[in-house]
């Protein structure tokens, strides 16, 4: 089959007090199977508005999209059997234990009790949290929120994981556990869309990238392509950072870039 992920002119309105809010305005996305795939971008750029819409979460203004080949305002029941989703406000019960939540998670996609059990066995396993899965989730760490989060994410084994800034609030060593258990995650078949502000996460984990500003996509590309593009067209001598790529892609300052989550450029 074609694309993991694929996108034809994608466009989501929003109807505030304000009026209509313009917040993804034409958007292509073709990822392979088997990438992990970053998409970047400033405050309201519309990364989260763009992953609800592929997750059957909002509707679609205008354009299709198809997750593992399903088109998920057509069939959003099966679309979302083949994804999982992590959103960037985990909504975890903290009255349940780690345990707990991801063998109801099972039983819901249909699983045995059996079957779901083991399944959350090796979930807990994967993301590192058999110490912590018979506590309850409201003494975990931010760091073992997310990581609960994406097994919760896995459960149902998807082809496509979609990430909502997995790292955003995790302090660097929490960030290197997420990033390796998104590479495991990604070795064991599994097509990743992650949503980040963090330059340097995109440059290590992202086999392909685009940056969105304002609702358009203005770079795509692998990290090494969008470097070079801007070494060529500045005449640089040496290659620059991602961080120069996104500041020139979206004609920011770093400061306002960061808006208020001051861990970017950090
Ligand atoms: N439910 C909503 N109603 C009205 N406007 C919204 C709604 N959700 C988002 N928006 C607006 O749409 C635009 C895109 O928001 P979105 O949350 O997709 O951005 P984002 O790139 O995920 O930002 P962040 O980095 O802050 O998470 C913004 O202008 C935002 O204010
Ligand atoms: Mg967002």
């Amino acid at each position: 089959m074609a694309f993991a992920v694929e996108a034809e002119g994608l466009v989501k309105h929003y109807s505030g007090r304000a009026g209509l809010i313009e917040a993804v305005r034409g958007v292509d996305l073709r990822i392979e199977r088997g990438e992990v795939f970053g998409f970047l971008g400033p405050n309201g750029a519309g990364k989260s508005t763009t992953v609800k819409m592929l997750t059957t979460l909002l509707s679609i203004t205008e354009g299709t999209a198809r997750v593992a080949g399903i088109d998920v305002a057509q069939d959003p029941d099966a679309a979302r059997r083949r994804m999982g989703v992590a959103l960037q406000e985990a909504g975890l019960d903290p009255r349940q234990t780690g345990r707990e939540l991801l063998v109801l998670q099972g039983r819901l996609f249909g699983m045995s009790a059996r079957d779901a059990a083991a399944r959350a066995g090796r979930l807990l396993e994967l993301v590192e949290l058999e110490d912590a899965a018979d506590r309850r989730i409201k003494g975990y760490s931010g760091g073992m929120k997310r990581r609960l989060d994406l097994a919760s994410a896995l459960v149902h084994e998807p082809e496509v994981l979609f990430l909502d800034e997995p790292t955003t609030g995790l302090d660097p060593a929490s960030r290197l556990t997420v990033w390796e258990e998104v590479r495991r995650i990604n070795r064991e078949g599994t097509t990743v869309f992650l949503t980040t502000q963090y330059l340097e996460e995109a440059d290590q984990l992202c086999d392909r990238l685009a940056i969105i500003d304002g609702g358009l996509i203005v770079r795509a590309g692998t990290p090494d392509e969008l470097k070079a593009e801007l070494r060529d067209r500045l005449g640089l001598d040496a290659d620059p950072t991602l961080d120069d790529v996104f500041l020139d892609a979206t004609g920011r300052t770093r400061r306002r870039v960061a808006g208020d989550v001051q861990e970017v450029g950090a």
